[in-house]
């Protein structure tokens, strides 16, 4: 059967993550290594545990689809991050600089080879502006520098 666009484009994304290392089981191993740095981590720490509690089986298989389906369009994601995120109050900008400090961290440790890093750190940065502006953006802000 002639295959879709979108299939070809999948298998073709998918091969070439493959040839960078990323596979199932490095998603598995990033996700677990990352959130025990996180949970481990004094200021990040006790703000996942405040909300997650003893659901940390359920968010780390949660997040292991969502970078599955990010590096391996494995298109099985089907949460609303953010939602999730507008609702933590606690949480202020230099948290996510903490965030990405401990994602590139781990990375330097576990990535099996410098594009899988690359890949990773460039998604995540890229998803932590698009969170950081609906959670932070106030265009009033920037109306103040209008003002003579
Ligand atoms: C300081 C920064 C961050 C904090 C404190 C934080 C915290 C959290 C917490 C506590 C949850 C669980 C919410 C719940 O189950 O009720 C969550 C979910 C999630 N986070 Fe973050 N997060 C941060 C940054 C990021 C970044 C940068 C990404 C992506 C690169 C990300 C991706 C996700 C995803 C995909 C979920 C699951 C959303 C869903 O499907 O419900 N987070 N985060």
């Amino acid at each position: 059967m002639e295959q879709s666009f979108a299939e070809i484009h999948r298998e073709n994304y998918r091969r070439q993550a493959n040839g960078y290392g990323i596979d199932e089981a490095f998603v598995s191993l990033l996700v677990e290594s990352f959130y025990a740095k996180v949970r481990a981590d004094k200021d990040l720490g006790p703000i996942f545990e405040g909300v997650i509690g003893d659901r940390w089986p359920a968010h780390l298989a949660r997040m292991k689809t969502f970078w599955g389906a990010i590096a391996l369009k494995t298109g099985d994601y089907h949460g609303r991050p953010m939602p999730a995120h507008l609702k933590l109050k606690q949480v202020e900008p230099w948290h996510f600089d903490r965030w990405l400090e401990l994602f590139a961290q781990n990375l330097d440790e576990v990535s099996p080879t410098p594009e899988a890093k690359n890949f990773f750190n460039s998604r995540a940065n890229n998803i932590a502006r698009s969170l950081m502006t609906g959670m932070f953006y106030n265009p009033a802000d920037d109306l103040k520098d209008l003002k003579p």
